[in-house]
């Protein structure tokens, strides 16, 4: 079996777009390759964190995982910063990273942008999420449109490292789906959906209850056309509007158009929040168990041993290659 590897920070309260261009594919591959999914915590810590929110969003992110219906008996569902190899193996990958290439990452420039005072961390988080995806010899790892940058530079410092140090790494494969890699925000349909958004109405999280949802689908920004067609240059508002309504209800893009031939835009969101409303709903109830139970930390236990196992295991292998501590019998 191939394996995958993925990763979603605990930066605030897990949205649409997540959903969409990362955890909806996730559970669709659980069957066919060895998952690691992993709770990217000290990702979430390259911009500042409430240590009590912090705390909540990996709890509450660990659940949203197995209620979209993530399987712990198939996947290996882990904290980052349970299994230390991933901050070793950083630091390592840090090392043969340059950075004029790091400062070249879109994510730190709009991250970084305007503000006065940037952590390191920020502009070295691309070698930590190089760590991740190596260290579990990962061949794919599914992600929306956003992080693909990131993927480059990741497959880069591994033959980078491969070619300097020795043959250890495995250089893994990128996976885009094919629509919705990149849900944008409600409030600017020219920028993506973001859980760190300032704006509230720019997203919808998974927990939004039915009234959240319709208030915020109704206030999308559109235009002024009044005609549901996708044209994602002209019409940024209603073509990602379109997407959302096509991915969840599996009705292709042309089938909802002519749909709503002649009618408005108001008919159009009213459907798109119902649409929403109701594939969120089982998502809901099956979080709201699993908070109440103790299975989601034995569910972490077992899988930061078992990715504990494995990341030690590359590192280990990453270590001798460059030369670190002393040789052992
Ligand atoms: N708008 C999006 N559309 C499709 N996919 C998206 N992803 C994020 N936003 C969208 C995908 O979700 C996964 C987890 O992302 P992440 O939490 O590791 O970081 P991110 O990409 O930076 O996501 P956010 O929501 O924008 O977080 P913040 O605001 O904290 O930076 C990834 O696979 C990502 O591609």
């Amino acid at each position: 079996m191939k394996t995958i590897f993925s990763g979603i920070q605990p930066s605030g309260s897990v949205t649409l777009g997540n959903y969409i261009g990362a955890l909806k594919q996730f559970v669709d591959l659980q069957d066919e390759y060895n998952c690691y999914f992993c709770i990217v915590d000290q990702h979430a810590i390259t911009v500042p964190q409430d240590r009590l929110a912090l705390r909540k969003n990996i709890r509450s992110l660990a659940a949203l995982y197995l209620a979209v219906g993530l399987d712990p008996e198939k996947v290996t569902l882990f904290i980052q910063s349970e299994v230390p190899a991933h901050a070793q193996a950083g630091w390592m990958l840090q090392c043969v990273s340059y950075i004029g290439e790091l400062e070249r990452m879109t994510q730190f420039k709009d991250k970084s942008h305007g503000k006065e005072a940037v952590s390191a961390g920020l502009l070295t988080y691309p070698p930590l999420m190089a760590a991740d995806i190596l260290l579990y010899n990962t061949d794919l790892v599914p992600v929306g449109e956003d992080q693909k940058q990131h993927l480059e530079l990741t497959r880069d410092l591994a033959e980078r490292f491969n070619k300097k140090y020795n043959d250890v790494l495995t250089i893994p494969e990128v996976r885009i789906p094919k629509v919705g890699a990149r849900i944008m925000s409600l409030v600017d349909p020219t920028k993506k959906m973001s859980k760190s958004d300032a704006n509230q109405k720019a997203f919808i999280t998974l927990l939004d209850d039915p009234k959240q949802i319709e208030k915020k689908i109704k206030s999308a920004v559109t235009d002024s056309e009044g005609i549901v067609k996708y044209d994602k240059e002209n019409k940024p508002g209603i073509s990602n509007l379109l997407s959302i309504y096509s991915i969840l209800t599996n009705e292709s893009i042309e089938q909802i158009e002519a749909k709503y031939e002649g009618k408005g835009y108001g008919d159009f969101k009213t459907d798109v929040a119902e649409v929403v409303v109701n594939a969120l709903k089982p998502i809901q109830d099956k979080y709201y168990q699993l908070m109440e139970s103790d299975e989601l930390d034995q569910i972490l236990d077992k899988g930061a041993e078992k990715a504990n196992a494995v990341a030690s295991r590359t590192l280990k292998k990453m270590e001798n290659a460059m030369g670190l501590g002393r040789k052992r019998k």
